[in-house]
């Protein structure tokens, strides 16, 4: 039961003239010179269809990368066929031989993919090197790597015995079929949405969003070169509510494995409760939602580590990670000295396409996204409860910049300070120090979500404090750091409220949720 020791991944730096950066610029290259023509992988086959979808980066929308094939109905029936008859076998195959090929994985997506699986989720999610790298590179081994480490653990958690009884648990994969449904934010969370029930010997049918395409492509190749039998996990590309309608309508339906909106949650777990009477068992329902995600500072905080951590939690991935700092509540008498380190560090800040490696800030990932930034931005600028500090430029003309933005809200209910987002869009309040425990109060009431969340202070006190005033208001919960980069192995994620069931990815507890335990007690 000793599995290969699970260690984090290395983040590499891409620097001028270092190794993996160029070889990283001659695939972008090479993939921007080819044009795809992606097939839904069911059974281990390849499916080609009639209709093709066009596949644009985010930063260069002229551009075509290609096209995938769009499914329908049918083909997500074929696939719910294709896992189910791979069910039996996958099932009984002992944990050690599942387990090499996720280990196998792990060490394609570090090694010889590295630069292919970031090179698509640069293109394709317009991310920049960097944060592909910690993403779709590393978070991905570390998935892989930790999910199979979390697997022994499981295996190793036996019952008593006594004299002449044996009493063993036996951990099975559920009975029937689990459905991912993946986000564009994370290629990692992508990957591992499906590879996690699988690891448990589960089957999947797995649909992607349809803005991340070209990133589930590279995966599925390297699940399938690491050995995955046909069949385990089938990747459709079908409309979300065509493949929900069969999917959850199917008795063999077993559980979901979900990152995306609250709204489109709520709404598959009503369906999953109409449907309830269909199925062989209740089924497992994991996701992770929706966030507001929020960094709170007294006035002890260090007004430099604020800054810094109030830029890269709210800009890195143009705001788009789920957890994302999205809102601040900093105290009057600070305020100034961090409005003007923000001020100095944004203006270093460059927006740009990811081909150009010093561009900290790329597109937002669709025109939908875009627009409805913009429309808040716009709000904004003529709202007599709000003011644009900085940024506020949107256009669309070649990709879907909007620029890094921080509002100041003049109410702490203001829109920006508790709707989602989604965006490169960082709204301020500043409340008064005398205050402090009406503000966070006024935080955790308007918290419909509860992710992450951050707090800054260097008052021993005052931490103990505000962790116990907060103590809902976030399942990923920062003492003196960003909000966002929570480490497989290292900051199980996941949160509560609007935010998601708090599963946490990566962590046994997650895994926990997709097995089906068979107690055995022999006699002798
Ligand atoms: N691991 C990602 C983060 O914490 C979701 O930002």
């Amino acid at each position: 039961f000793n599995v290969p020791l699970a260690v984090n991944e290395p983040v590499k730096s891409y620097r001028p003239g270092s190794p993996e950066r160029a070889e990283l610029k001659k695939m972008l290259e090479e993939m921007r010179s080819v044009e795809l023509d992606l097939p839904m992988v069911i059974g281990g086959r390849e499916v080609y269809t009639d209709k093709r979808v066009r596949i644009a980066p985010p930063h260069d929308i002229k551009h075509t990368l290609g096209y995938y094939c769009m499914g329908d109905q049918s083909h997500v029936q074929m696939a719910i066929d294709a896992a189910l008859e791979a069910r039996v076998k996958w099932n009984a195959m002992s944990w050690q031989h599942r387990a090499a090929i996720f280990l196998k994985a792990a060490d394609l997506f570090a090694g010889p993919y590295r630069a292919k699986i970031n090179a698509a989720t640069m293109l394709g999610q317009s991310k920049n090197a960097f944060q592909a790298e910690i993403d779709a590179a590393c978070e991905m081994a570390d998935f892989f790597r930790f999910g199979v480490k979390c697997v022994t653990d499981i295996y190793k958690m036996q019952p008593e015995s006594s004299a002449g009884i044996w009493n063993y648990n036996e951990y099975r994969g559920l009975e029937g079929f689990i459905f991912a449904l993946t986000p564009f934010n994370f290629t990692s969370i992508a990957g591992n949405l499906p590879a996690a029930p699988a690891m448990m010997g589960n089957v999947v049918v797995w649909k992607p969003s349809h803005t991340a395409i070209y990133s589930a492509a590279v995966i599925m190749e390297v699940l399938r070169e690491a050995g995955l039998p046909d069949g385990v996990i089938n990747l459709v590309y079908a409309g979300g509510p065509q493949t929900a309608d069969i999917v959850l309508n199917s008795p063999d339906f077993a559980g979901i494995h979900f990152t995306g909106s609250t709204r489109v949650f709520q709404s598959i777990w009503k369906t999953i409760g109409e449907n309830i009477f269909k199925y062989k068992s209740y089924p497992r329902i994991v996701g992770e939602t929706g966030g507001k995600d929020f960094i709170f500072a007294d006035p002890t905080a260090d007004p430099q580590a604020l800054a810094i951590a109030m830029i890269r939690g709210a800009f890195e991935y143009q705001g788009q990670k789920c957890s994302a700092a999205s809102r601040a509540y900093i105290p009057r008498s600070i305020w100034d000295d961090v409005c003007t380190r923000v001020g100095n560090e944004l203006a270093t800040v460059k927006m740009g396409p990811v081909e150009d490696f010093t561009n900290f800030v790329n597109a937002v990932i669709d025109e939908n996204s875009f627009d409805k930034l913009a429309g808040y931005i716009e709000r904004a600028k003529e709202d007599v409860d709000a003011e644009v500090l900085f940024g506020g430029n949107c256009d669309k003309s070649v990709g879907y910049f909007i620029e890094p933005t921080v509002i100041l809200a003049k109410k702490p209910d203001y829109t920006t300070m508790v709707e989602e987002l989604f965006g490169p869009v960082l709204t301020v309040f500043v409340y008064e120090d005398e205050e402090l425990d009406k503000t966070l109060k006024v935080l955790d009431q308007t918290s419909e979500y509860a992710l992450t969340g951050a707090i800054f202070s260097q008052d021993r006190y005052a931490i103990e404090k505000m962790t116990r005033m907060l103590e809902n208001a976030a399942g990923n919960f920062y003492i003196n750091d960003k909000p966002t980069g929570a480490v497989v192995g290292q900051q199980p994620f996941g949160g509560s409220r609007g935010s998601g069931t708090n599963d946490k990815a990566g962590s046994i507890f997650n895994f926990l949720r997709w097995t089906s335990i068979r107690t055995i007690k022999e006699t002798f």
